[in-house]
């Protein structure tokens, strides 16, 4: 047994506070080939582009093993799991089937299922570059709603559009591997209208309680100089706002929306659909500065020389295996930023993804890094921000990919030989904590 840090009790959440882990499908489920292929199947089949040369074919087999999943769960004793359902898998012929298993199993062991609609593997057949697949995807909406929806606690329709778009799209360092840059807007606007017809088509099936989970992170201007603060301003559009503002106020920043294909007034009445709740996943903010015409290694991605900014080096902090800066502090003024920002027209928040990669099974890191940006979560509430929630990322060690297996962000370490699971240190500590909020 793993010797768990000693840290002090977290302070104490309100009742009813949700606690959770997530993860998502293409990167946990494995049995790829008892489903359609995504995207991510193609582009993962592309020499060079996943950095071990290893693929999702089996990842996690959680598709098989997720009965002791469920059971690891329990034992942790969150309230809710997150996970994403497939859009393929529910495509193929008993691919819903699977969710329905696991949905069950989930609600038998007092843990309540959050399904995401989509997290990045879509059908290979169909494209973000064209308007019809967000109709697609409402549609996808209610079957799984159909099928899942009675037992289903919330519901989140897209995962980090920003994302998805920007490494996806833009940058080519995820699937569908393109490098379109600004051209790549289209592909953030129809995910948008996707998520508007998404909340639409849930609600028609009978669900509620619907969100989305946006990633966010403050961005640091570089120094006080106008062009550093002018090109941190772009880099918060492009990643921040580009998605927030949309969704929380029914309009586009300043410049984009003439960008954009089509009659996006009227789609913006559809994007700014309200939602019961906002889903916010943070890892780290960003240092931007103005361009300085040189090609950038960031984050295992290399940012082309000739764009508005410039992502420097955050120096001064702890950082991850990834090389990414523990910055706890950030996730309290990323949330007063929001109510700041959306005041009333910011629902409530819950945190939907936070968490590190670090290598290890007594992953004291870890620890170190959950209990800081708890604590900055718990901080936010006292200024007053309606957060009501805390996930996890991830529940296991699994595919993060295009950096393939080299990066561990469970809190239940994966040995991908044998696929046996151990629960590291974190997950000892995590339900511990959670024990001790529920005591009090
Ligand atoms: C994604 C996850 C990913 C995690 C760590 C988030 O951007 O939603 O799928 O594994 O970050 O990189």
């Amino acid at each position: 047994m793993i010797a768990r840090m000693a840290t002090n009790p977290l302070p104490q959440f309100p009742p009813g506070f949700l606690w959770g882990v997530s993860t998502s499908a293409h990167q946990i489920e494995g049995a790829a080939e008892e489903r359609d292929p995504s995207v991510w199947d193609a582009f993962t089949a592309e020499p060079g582009r996943i950095k071990d040369g290893s693929t999702a074919e089996v990842a996690c087999d959680h598709y098989h093993r997720y009965p002791e999943d469920v059971a690891l769960l329990a034992g942790l004793g969150v309230d809710a799991y997150r996970f994403s359902v497939s859009w393929p898998r529910v495509n193929s012929p008993g691919g819903l089937d699977f969710y329905d298993r696991l949905v069950d199993e989930l609600c038998a062991a007092g843990v309540r299922p959050v399904p995401t609609l989509f997290h990045w593997d879509l059908p290979l057949e169909l494209d973000w570059l064209s308007r019809d697949t967000a109709a697609r995807f409402a549609d996808h909406a209610a079957v799984v709603a159909e099928r899942l929806g009675d037992r289903v606690m919330k519901w989140i329709t897209l995962n980090e559009p920003a994302e998805h778009t920007l490494l996806g799209h833009a940058l080519g360092a995820h699937a569908p591997g393109r490098r379109l840059l600004f051209d790549a807007l289209p592909v953030a606007h129809h995910q948008l209208l996707a998520h508007g017809l998404a909340v639409r088509a849930l609600r028609a099936a009978g669900a509620g309680d619907i969100g989305i989970a946006n990633s966010h992170g403050p961005t640091w201007a570089a120094s006080r100089r106008a062009e550093d603060v002018e090109a941190a301003d772009f880099y918060d559009v492009l990643l921040n706002r580009l998605f927030s503002d949309p969704l929380l106020l029914g309009r586009y920043p300043e410049g984009i929306g003439e960008l954009l294909p089509g009659d996006v007034e009227s789609d913006l009445k559809v994007i700014a659909e309200p939602m019961d709740w906002y889903g916010v996943n943070y890892y780290q903010p960003t240092k931007v500065g103005a361009p300085e015409g040189t090609e950038i290694e960031f984050s295992g991605l290399t940012l082309p020389a000739d764009l508005p900014f410039s992502v420097r080096e955050l120096e001064g902090y702890p950082v991850t295996d990834f090389g990414w800066p523990v910055v706890p502090e950030a996730l309290t003024e990323l949330l007063v930023g929001l109510r700041e920002r959306y005041g009333d027209r910011l629902p409530p928040v819950v945190i939907t993804e936070n968490g590190c990669s670090y290598e290890g099974i007594d992953d004291q890191e870890r620890i170190a890094f959950l209990d800081g940006h708890v604590r900055a979560l718990h901080r936010a509430l006292e200024q007053g921000v309606d957060v009501r929630g805390y996930f996890v990322w991830s529940l296991m060690d699994n595919f993060e990919w295009a950096e393939g297996y080299a990066r561990r962000f469970g809190l239940v370490h994966v040995d991908y030989d044998t696929l046996e699971r151990t629960p590291k240190a974190s997950y000892a500590w995590l339900r511990d904590a959670l024990r001790a909020q529920a005591r009090r």
